[in-house]
């Protein structure tokens, strides 16, 4: 009789022996939430295609920041649904926009004890819905938006936001908005690069929840889901400009591209689950064909496996409650 040389099932024997010899880890602090504050409204709305996320009214907010806060994740990252949009995304600048409102109370009530993030895009300021200002023709006009994305960020920083993250895949995004911060004495605001962002399918949950104006698609400035590589230029570029910490975005259709990314990088990486990987699992739980919190679970450790430092996920707090809960 032989007996197997290797037996690596002894250190899966125990909860004890399999806690002990867990090679990742997940805590409440790597956890934000993100976070829609819809103007105009005194009840907070549901998003259809989320089940369990809502449009906030501020009351709904100013609550949920403060379940955030006690639930100890790391931060929250905020989105505004203007009720006027145009050309330009005027609403995005204008310090009374809901995105500027909503960033001022989150920064009063919750600034000490949650890193408050910002968005920074036009798409939902935009009436076209592109991430852009467009030329004449129709086209993204990359450098006339840095522009706007510079008013932005001034407005986001003036507003109270810890932390501006830069989702529009315009090229020279972080540097122009660096440059406009500095020169504007925010030199303590930091920069979110989200490094490498695709032309994802898995978006269209948020279309809804940011009641999207888009026709046609982004994939003039959203990476091709097929490349690897240019993920890791993207990466290096937004790093050169002066990131303080970059995004891969999706997670889970990108988990490579976070490997990579996680492997040259000098700065925290995070990753989004975004609205589509949420959509999925709360579809197949509601369904009984998955175990729910099992799924939450294991999709997020996967994405910290990968090599993100924090992820951003729409389960944060409820994860952390599982995380309290699972010591
Ligand atoms: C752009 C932005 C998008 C998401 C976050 N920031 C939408 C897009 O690029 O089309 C998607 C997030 C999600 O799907 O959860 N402002």
């Amino acid at each position: 009789m032989t007996f197997p040389a290797h037996r690596p099932r002894r250190l899966r024997a125990t909860p004890a022996m399999r806690r002990l010899v867990a090679e990742t880890r997940l805590h409440p602090a790597e956890l934000i939430l993100p976070m829609f504050v819809r103007e105009g409204i005194d009840d907070p709305v549901p998003v259809s295609s989320m089940p369990g996320v809502v449009q906030h009214s501020l009351d709904s907010f100013r609550r949920a920041l403060h379940e955030a806060a006690e639930a100890g994740i790391g931060g929250v990252m905020l989105f505004g649904v203007p009720e006027e949009k145009d050309a330009v995304g005027s609403g995005a600048t204008d310090e009374f926009g809901i995105l500027n409102v909503a960033t001022r109370l989150a920064a009063a009530e919750v600034g000490d004890a949650l890193v408050v993030q910002t968005d920074l895009c036009l798409d939902e300021f935009t009436d076209h819905g592109h991430c852009g200002v467009l030329d004449p023709e129709g086209r993204i006009d990359n450098d006339a938006t840095l522009v706007r994305y510079r008013e932005m960020g001034l407005a986001q920083a003036a507003a109270g936001s810890a932390m501006l993250g830069l989702s529009g895949m315009m090229d020279g995004q972080v540097a122009a908005v660096r440059d406009a911060l500095d020169g504007a004495g925010f030199s303590d605001t930091a920069i979110l690069g989200y490094a490498a962002k695709y032309a994802s399918a898995f978006y269209g949950p948020f279309r809804e929840a940011v009641g999207s104006s888009l026709q046609g698609d982004r994939k003039t400035y959203q990476q091709d889901p097929a490349n690897r590589r240019e993920g890791l230029h993207e990466a290096a570029l937004d790093l050169d400009e002066g990131a303080d910490a970059v995004m891969v975005k999706p997670a889970m259709s990108f988990l490579d591209v976070l490997a990579d990314v996680a492997a040259m990088s000098d700065v925290p990486v995070w990753a989004y689950q975004v609205s589509g990987e949420y959509a999925m699992v709360e579809a197949a739980a509601a369904n009984g064909w998955i175990d729910r919190e099992r799924a939450i679970i294991e999709s997020i450790i996967g994405i910290r496996r990968a090599g993100a430092d924090a992820v951003l996920t729409y389960w944060a707090v409820e994860a952390a409650a599982m995380l309290k809960e699972g010591e």
